[in-house]
């Protein structure tokens, strides 16, 4: 990692997701002992890419690909335990040695089908006021654990009161569901003998994350801590409600896992350099014009988890100026720069004019941010490829002009420029 007395890193996302933090995970992950994720589910798309291969995680850490790993899900997780091991399987028969090296918090809550046929549900009954959720079923499983009527992990030790636990959650869901315009209903039956065929699976991965990560670091290891979604999907400091259901920020990484928020040494804010978003919400520097359909292709902006075409807009140094105060960024990892490669020139939003002002903050009203209109700034292109930069030196010098103004504008140092997929596709910014 950068300062090598960093011992516990969170690697954020900075923008809406989709950053590209699986690729700088991996990356990092070189240098760790530990990587664990501290929120969100099987939400995420974490894409990595080793050799010619692609591996696209959604719940286990995108550290799995590097041997001997420990790879943990922290108790802010809402953890899916039939996709879990249907993505551990997936790996194993890909060769990768992933079995042993998990471990899930107790703690987590457990998200069952009845939370993703209710987040179905819910979603068509919203109409044209939907939000475009994954469909994962993470809103209706954090609301259980809010709700304190979730089952966590743990709750499996004690089979029958397990049991119950289910039948009170299928016969809660039921009431619900007919209150709306669908025929689903949960069958309890199923959903007990589900959940139960996997249990003694399950009891075998159950571990307390705050206490491995707490004598990882006490023996001098190193951690990554993982996060899904990006700031502006944070439900406390996104664009409610267009949001997921947790918090995505650094704040949520300890609280997350279990540990003290004094154990983070650093907070590395991963951006696009443009910007994308899927589903519905805000995202004011949005292209308008035929560069929409130019830089979704070029980048390949297609979601991981559920295929949907991203939206693509300029690099809005509002929104990441924003991330980097809420999440306390140390460092910038700037990924896709090769993507803009070919365009003669580019903008960034500086800050936005809305009721004849002009607002160098994101606001949290979105009735103000609708009316605000991005000021740009226009810089030149640098039309080469980047694609094989490996140093800060090899960049066009516009490209380094591109980042000069990106780390100015957010006030945070960029520590890393990835330039393609690849693992090697990283210049590690020395300066
Ligand atoms: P995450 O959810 O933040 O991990 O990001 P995703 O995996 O959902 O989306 C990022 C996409 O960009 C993936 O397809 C990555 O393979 C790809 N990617 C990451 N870094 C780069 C890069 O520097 N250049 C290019 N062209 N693609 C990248
Ligand atoms: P990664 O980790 C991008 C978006 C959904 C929707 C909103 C709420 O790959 O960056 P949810 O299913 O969480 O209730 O959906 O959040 N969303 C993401 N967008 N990347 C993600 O994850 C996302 N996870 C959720 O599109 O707008
Ligand atoms: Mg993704």
């Amino acid at each position: 990692m950068r300062d090598r007395n960093s011992q516990c890193v969170v690697i954020v996302g900075s923008q809406w997701g989709d950053e590209g933090k699986g690729k700088i995970v991996d990356v990092l992950a070189d240098q760790v002992d530990v990587v664990a994720r501290y929120q969100g589910g099987s939400n995420a798309g974490h894409t990595v890419h080793v050799g010619s291969e692609e591996f696209i995680l959604h719940q286990i850490p995108s550290g799995i690909l590097h041997p001997r790993r420990r790879c943990l899900l922290g108790n802010g997780v809402v953890f899916d335990p039939f996709q879990f091991f249907q993505e551990l399987d997936a790996l194993t028969a890909r060769g990768i040695d992933a079995e042993g090296r998990v471990g899930v918090s107790g703690r987590a809550h457990l998200l069952l089908s009845y939370h993703k046929t209710w987040d179905r549900a819910q979603e068509a009954s919203r109409g044209s006021g939907k939000i475009g959720t994954t469909g994962r079923g993470i809103g209706p499983a954090y609301e259980d654990k809010v709700a304190r009527q979730g089952i966590r992990l743990a709750d499996l030790r004690d089979r029958a009161r397990a049991e119950e636990q289910l039948r009170r959650a299928a016969a809660r869901v039921n009431q619900r569901l007919e209150l709306l315009d669908t025929d689903e209903r949960v069958d309890a039956d199923a959903l007990v003998d589900e959940l139960m065929s996997i249990r003694d699976r399950l009891l075998a991965i159950s571990v307390d994350t705050g206490r491995v990560i707490h004598d990882a670091l006490k023996a001098g290891q190193r951690v990554l801590l993982e996060g899904a979604q990006g700031a502006l999907l944070d439900v406390d400091h996104g664009t409610y409600p267009y949001v997921t259901s947790s918090n995505t920020t650094a704040g949520g990484a300890a609280l997350g896992v279990g540990i003290g928020p004094t154990r983070v040494d650093d907070v590395i804010g991963v951006v696009k350099a443009y910007t994308t978003r899927v589903g519905e919400g805000p995202l004011p520097t949005e292209f308008m014009d035929e560069l929409q359909e130019r830089v979704r292709t070029l980048g390949g902006e297609y979601g991981a988890t559920t295929g949907r075409p991203r939206r693509c807009g300029w690099f809005d140094s509002v929104v990441v100026r924003y991330a980097a105060r809420v999440n306390g960024l140390t460092g910038l990892a700037v990924t896709k720069l090769d993507v803009l490669d070919t365009l003669d020139e580019l903008q960034i939003a500086v800050s936005y004019r809305a009721e004849g002002e002009e607002l160098d903050d994101f606001p949290g009203d979105l009735g103000l941010l609708a009316t605000a209109e991005p000021v740009y700034e226009t810089l030149p292109g640098w039309k080469t490829s980047t694609a094989d930069a490996r140093r800060w030196e090899d960049l066009p010098e516009n490209a380094r002009r591109y980042l000069d103004r990106l780390s100015e504008l957010t006030e945070t140092p960029i520590w890393y420029v990835s330039v393609g997929t690849r693992r090697d596709q990283i210049i590690h910014v020395e300066r």
